[in-house]
């Protein structure tokens, strides 16, 4: 009984109405679209000026070596132990950044540690060497920890470990 396909129920008129309104919502939407892709625009012109002066205006003048070091890092195994802002299995680079930007010869002393390792500077646990990273790839790595802005916590817990370190 309730197999009546040959007359379905009629539909209400107004649905159909609904249904042609929305196509032409849709259709015009996409005309929208494919007119604004469509023109060079000058929202997207200044976009990508915005985007250029903002990268490129930093407040460091190590910008462009200092983000290559960025990419060593991550393209090495550093970020298996170290964190951006957390302890992790070694101190974080926030933490490194505070404790040696200052020194005179901090992008050479921390080029060599990354290269030979380290053990007793912020606690027992040892950096194994990295031989396989070249001396100018641990030079540009040490260039972006020391030009990395440092929080206030991560100053105070590199003064901690310094405190802490084994007295050389
Ligand atoms: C297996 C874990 C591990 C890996 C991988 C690792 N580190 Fe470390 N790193 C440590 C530990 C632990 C310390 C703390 C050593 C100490 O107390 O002297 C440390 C310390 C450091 C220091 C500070 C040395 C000092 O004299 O205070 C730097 C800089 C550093 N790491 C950079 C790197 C970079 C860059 C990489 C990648 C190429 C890397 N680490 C990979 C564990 C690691």
């Amino acid at each position: 009984m309730h197999r009546d396909d040959e007359s379905p129920p009629p539909r209400p008129r107004w649905l159909k109405w609904a249904l042609v309104v929305f196509m032409a919502l849709v259709v015009l939407g996409m005309l929208n679209l494919g007119w604004r892709m469509l023109q060079p625009g000058p929202s997207a012109a200044s976009a990508a000026s915005a985007a250029q002066s903002a990268s490129g205006g930093g407040s460091s003048a190590t910008q462009p070596s200092a983000s290559a070091g960025l990419r060593l890092v991550e393209a090495s195994d550093c970020l298996r132990c170290h964190g951006m802002e957390r302890y992790y299995v070694g101190p974080s680079f926030q933490e490194i950044a505070a404790r040696y930007r200052d020194r005179a010869d901090a992008v050479d002393y921390l080029a060599r540690k990354i290269r030979n390792g380290s053990v007793g500077e912020w606690g027992r646990t040892v950096m194994p060497r990295h031989p396989q990273v070249t001396e100018a790839q641990a030079r540009e790595m040490a260039q972006w920890l020391v030009s990395l802005p440092v929080l206030p916590a991560a100053a105070q817990s590199a003064r901690a470990a310094e405190a802490a370190s084994t007295p050389r």
